[in-house]
């Protein structure tokens, strides 16, 4: 009669014989289910991320002291939302989005401080996070440090409709560079969370030899044999599988002169001579659509911030920017810090569903689970 379990050659477990191998899921599903609710652990982190200090011993004690893990968890989370409500949460939330967008303060007389300011100013409210990229007013409050206080303010760069900081005089100043790709670049980070290439096709095209990874037609954007004087399809280099999408959009913030006014022409360079401005053909074929990705065609900003609004990549990059804070992660963008979109499911289930409003996830953030246990 065969033993009960797989000798194997060297015994029971002998890690040659496969069927004894647990599988790395199952290691790292153990470790996960091992973990235990620490509220106290929690109660410092959230502290220091939501109101910038360590929680007081009163504090301390309202958690340690319940009498039992039910006590303690609804004691913890009160104790989150008094941080919420706490004014030093709007200077966190500065803190947050300076980080996020990478701008902040005064450079060249150019005021860096209103984007995150307004998106700080959204999160205090509770409002959507979407209106980052749809408002069409108060886009440019300013941040009262001493009294930790927004005054609503519109932008003043003779934008005819705003579309939240996609047209913020600050932002699209700090990031000019040639062809306002830096610009597109910055939007692409921030709110997808990954860098160019973008919206890679599953059925690549090969193109002089190269593999093509983009989705837009080979010809949608301009090279040296349709009328453009930088050749983007040059198959060496597979510029087109960033310049793709990112053509299709930088015409949209090329009006933007290098302190952020709003033009009534290309005010963008290009690296072919000293002072050369961009053309319309550099970019595209004449007659080209801009678009935020193929089939979804933008004439312009208001209409890419609410085709952005609208792509669920959107909303989970909000969500795992919020999850990777009140963990510790570096930027996800530039450290990779990735996270799957399985383990915020959830989270961005409940965000959606609210109307994406912040508060709300950034709570459900530092109550979640995966946030209190250790
Ligand atoms: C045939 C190859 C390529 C050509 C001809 C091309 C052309 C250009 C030009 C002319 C610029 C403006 C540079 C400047 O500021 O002077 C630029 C910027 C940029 N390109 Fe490309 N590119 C190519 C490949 C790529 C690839 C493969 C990627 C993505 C991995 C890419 C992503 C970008 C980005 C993100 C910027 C903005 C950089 C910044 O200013 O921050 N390019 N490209």
């Amino acid at each position: 009669m065969a033993p009960a379990c797989d000798p194997g050659v060297d015994g029971p477990g002998d890690n040659n014989d496969p069927d004894d191998r647990p599988t790395p899921a199952d290691e790292w599903n153990k470790k996960l289910d091992a973990r235990k609710p620490d509220y106290n652990a929690a109660l410092r982190i959230a502290s220091l991320r939501l109101i910038g200090e360590l929680p007081t011993m009163t504090q301390i004690n309202l958690v340690a002291n319940a009498a039992d893990d039910a006590g303690k968890k609804a004691a913890y989370e009160g104790l989150v939302d008094s941080f919420l409500a706490d004014p030093r949460f709007s200077r966190q939330m500065m803190v947050y989005f300076r980080d996020l967008f990478r701008m902040g303060g005064t450079v060249n007389t150019v005021d860096l401080e209103t984007a995150p300011a307004f998106a700080a100013s959204l999160a205090v409210a509770n409002d959507s996070y979407m209106k980052l990229l749809t408002a069409t007013t108060g886009t440019c409050p300013t941040f009262n440090a001493a009294t930790n206080t927004f005054t609503a303010a519109n932008c003043a760069n003779n934008v005819t409709t705003h579309a939240g900081v996609l047209t913020n005089p600050g932002m699209n100043a700090h990031f000019t560079s040639n062809f306002a790709f830096r610009r597109v670049d910055w939007v692409q980070r921030t709110f997808n969370c990954q860098k160019f290439p973008a919206d890679l096709s599953e059925t690549p095209e090969t193109y002089g030899g190269k593999l093509y990874t983009g989705k837009f037609p080979w010809l949608s954007v301009a090279g040296k044999t349709n009328g453009g004087r930088v050749d983007f399809r040059r198959p060496v280099g597979g510029g087109m599988s960033c310049h793709n999408v990112m053509n299709h959009i930088a015409p949209l913030f090329a009006n933007f002169n290098e302190t952020g006014q709003m033009t009534a022409a290309i005010a963008v360079k290009t690296p072919l001579g000293a002072n050369d401005l961009a053309r319309a053909t550099d970019f595209l074929p004449a007659g080209e659509p801009f678009a935020y990705r193929l089939g979804q065609a933008t004439p312009d900003l208001p209409s890419l911030g609410t085709a952005m609004a609208a792509d669920p990549e959107v909303a989970r990059c909000a969500v795992k920017r919020f999850v990777n804070w009140a963990q510790g992660k570096e930027e996800i963008t530039t450290a990779l810090t990735l996270v799957p979109d399985t383990v915020i499911q959830t989270q961005t289930e409940a965000f959606v569903a609210s109307g994406f409003k912040i508060k709300d996830l950034i709570r459900g953030v530092f109550t979640s689970d995966d946030f209190v246990k250790f």
